[in-house]
């Protein structure tokens, strides 16, 4: 970083009552109009000079200088969007308000102004700046908490909202954070966001941001397959197009939340302005915040980068390996997975499980996990959902002889869960048919057959915990894949006061993030991965607790090459798991199994697992995949902790191409993906970035049997013609600076 002892993350120019907070490439300014709210000023590149803030007289940009008092100067630019850091409901504010309450009289009026500020460290040693705003006549107080990322040009918000009097206030609306971005004149904002459903998990979509809101959103309780708390907007104009990957403006975020959630994206043009207001759900949400309580928001971290989408997703990675992912784990590779859900679903036995681990240990797999279907009587998804026993039936010696086994043969073993669920045909549900949501009277939903259990009661959370308590503590367990199949109705919570009931959404959450933090305060040793029907729980909450996620359940290599790619825009390749499997098991989704190179070679751009039926493997088969195993180990730092180029998307031609940079440059990876060849056409040359152009770099993989010596300029200027031939061609190119 530039004259690393004078840079300073966070100044507060006391004079002009404003703040500068500093990123390596990027400045965020707010300060106190003069009525004491708090207002923001700018957000983009750096400006280096404090002094010119004031002589170029920024603060008109968003909201008039002077008389900010006089109404008709206020209507004229509140009218179109809101200009302050924390918008709260009242006065002329039609827009998103980040905060909307209703106090004990009945009045639903917040005016909040600055009241004081402090700066510290942060535990993982970054600057964070607190705040406090009041409202002017009642009793209530918000932090706001803004922590920079010097090095990653991030900024992390959230927002604590305090209840100071003596009656309770009604909470409506707490968002974690508005975000402003510059104005401009000519050209429009451009939206990239993604969606997609259950099998079509994290697709990426662009499109120009109309007038008016966009909401993205969930409202399931979980984070959802339909939409992703990650937004990226860049600036478009007709005649020069808008950001690449490695050019142009990029301002972007991501929410760390795992329930219900919503980002609301409001343009106003002529000038074009957009403001960005995102966290919990306000949509059937209501809190009750009693006198001295406090409620805290989840984060919402942002940043801007003038180097495109590319720039903005490496930022996002490295903040999740730095900073983000629990530490006791984050700097460990991930390790070779097998999985047997697609082999087995819900028909174990315990011969065949030793048969499996036998055979996965010889391929080279450090981590044997059985999936769904090991407890209670779980011949299918109907049943025991709750009951987390062994199965006497399918393992009646107990889990121990297995685990003996599989750390016999050298691997760790790892086991599924499903705490949150319940099927009626369960002891649990039997005993307790109160336990779960429900509008009792009301007929049930159910989703795969399931309920939800009710989070919000301390006693069910209390259950999960012992029950999860006594598996790890009685079994060699060292990783849980914790699932979550559906998504809430009818959320009722009947027997808690009618001003709390609808607390359930924000308290279950915040449940599953407590019994998976103590459970990992407690045994330390075990990696947590995050599952939703595939992808419906990926966020940067999930990120803060779980080590890893399942990304969907698509297996298809060349499928998920979309879904991956739209992963990869917010969430770091090395929390990916991706799976070889025999196209999906028995579903054989798409009605191909493509051949082995191409599957392998989509899936080790991730954390590389295996989902066959490892018993009908040939000894021609399990050769082929022994070695893929062993060259995705070689390259497993690369991939996991490399940073991520993508060269070419499979969205825009039948040709993709992935490259991972390792941080000194010294070695790198490109994977590349033709899925069909077309009219005869030659193939051009794919230009490399991130190598250090000064190096020269032994190159393989470009053609069989070739190895070459080329500088890092050459291949990042001239580029590399890998020899691919046919439809559904891959190769893997390796490249080491000699
Ligand atoms: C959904 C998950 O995404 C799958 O991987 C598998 O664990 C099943 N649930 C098991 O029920």
């Amino acid at each position: 970083m530039e004259n690393e002892k004078t840079f300073q993350p966070i100044r507060y120019f006391e004079e002009a009552g404003f703040w500068l907070l500093s990123t390596e490439n990027t400045s965020y300014l707010f300060g106190r109009a003069s009525d004491g709210r708090l207002q923001h000023l700018y957000w983009g590149e750096t400006l280096s000079d404090p002094d010119d803030f004031a002589a170029l007289g920024l603060e008109t940009q968003t909201a008039p200088s002077g008389d900010y008092d006089d109404i008709a100067v206020r209507l004229q630019f509140k009218g179109s969007l809101p200009v302050e850091e924390y918008p709260a409901w009242g006065d002329f504010l039609y827009n998103e308000p980040c905060l909307k309450a209703t106090f004990a009289d009945g009045v639903r009026d917040l005016h909040l102004v600055y009241a004081s500020h402090s700066q510290e460290t942060g535990p993982e040693g970054l600057p964070l700046l607190k705040v406090t705003l009041k409202d002017t006549l009642y009793p209530l107080e918000v932090d706001l908490f803004h922590r920079v990322v010097p090095g990653l040009d991030l900024l992390e918000r959230w927002s604590v909202v305090r209840n100071t009097g003596s009656s309770p206030i009604d909470l409506e609306t707490v968002l974690s954070a508005g975000w402003h971005l510059p104005t401009r004149n000519q050209g429009s904002y451009r939206l990239t966001h993604l969606t997609g459903r259950w099998f079509a998990d994290s697709r990426v979509r662009r499109a120009l941001l109309p007038d008016g809101k966009t909401t993205l959103e969930s409202r399931r309780n979980i984070t959802s397959a339909e939409a992703n708390p990650f937004f990226a907007l860049d600036w478009w104009d007709p005649e020069n197009g808008g950001a690449s990957e490695e050019t142009g403006e990029v301002w972007f975020g991501a929410l760390g939340w795992s329930g219900s959630w919503k980002i609301t994206l409001e343009r106003a043009s002529e000038p074009e302005r957009v403001y960005v207001a995102g966290g919990i759900n306000d949509f059937d949400f209501r809190w009750q915040l009693a006198p001295g309580e406090e409620f805290v928001t989840p984060p919402f971290t942002a940043g801007f980068t003038p180097k495109g989408f590319g720039q903005a997703s490496r930022n996002l990675h490295r903040y999740q390996l730095d900073y983000l992912l629990p530490r006791a784990h984050a700097n460990k590779p991930r390790k070779v997975v097998y999985n047997s859900w697609e082999a087995a679903f819900f028909d174990f036995n315990e011969a065949k499980q030793f048969e499996m681990a036998e055979r996965a240990a010889r391929l080279g797999v450090e981590l044997f996990v059985i999936d769904d279907g090991w407890f209670g009587h779980r011949f299918s998804d109907r049943v025991s959902l709750g009951d987390w026993y062994v199965s006497p039936e399918k393992f009646p010696n107990g889990l121990g002889p297995l685990i003996r086994r599989v750390n016999e043969l050298g691997m760790d073993f790892g086991i599924w869960v499903e705490p949150e669920s319940v099927n009626a045909d369960s002891d649990l549900y039997r005993q307790h048919p109160d336990w779960i949501y429900q509008f009792p009277g009301r007929p049930h939903n159910e989703v795969r057959r399931a309920r939800i259990l009710n989070l919000a009661k301390p006693e069910v959370v209390a259950y999960l915990y012992d029950c999860l308590d006594r598996l790890l503590g009685e079994n060699n367990i060292s990783y849980i894949k914790w699932d979550f199949n559906r998504p809430i109705t009818e959320p009722g919570w009947l027997d808690a006061p009618p001003e709390r009931q609808r607390e359930m959404y924000v308290r279950h959450v915040r449940a599953v993030y407590d019994l998976v933090d103590r459970l990992r305060a407690k045994y330390p040793a075990v990696v947590w991965e995050a599952c939703s029907s595939g992808g419906a729980r990926l966020d940067l909450g999930t990120m803060r607790h779980f080590d890893q996620t399942w990304p969907s359940d698509n297996t298809d290599p060349f499928d998920r090459l979309f879904i991956q790619e739209g992963y990869s825009l917010a969430y770091a390749p090395k929390t990916m798991v991706a799976w070889v499997t025999d196209s999906n098991g028995s579903r054989d989704i798409n009605n191909q199994a493509l051949n082995l190179p191409f599957r392998f070679h989509s899936a080790m751009t991730g954390a590389l697992g295996l989902g066959d039926d490892l018993t009908r493997y040939t000894p021609e088969r399990e050769q082929a995949v022994i070695e893929f195993v062993r060259e995705y180990k070689e390259i497993r730092p690369i991939v996991q902790e490399g940073a991520l180029y993508r060269l070419l998307s499979p969205r825009s031609g039948p040709i993709a191409a992935l490259q991972y940079v390792l941080p000194d440059r010294s070695e790198a990876v490109v994977f590349v993906f033709r899925h069909t060849e077309h009219y005869w056409q030659a193939a051009t040359r794919i230009r490399l970035q991130g190598l250090d152009p000064a190096r020269r770099y032994r190159v393989t993989g470009l053609k069989a049997g070739q190895e070459i010596k080329v500088s890092g300029q050459s291949l990042m200027s001239l580029g590399i013609l890998p020899e691919l031939s046919g439809h559904f061609a891959s190769t893997l190119v390796k490249l080491k600076a000699v």
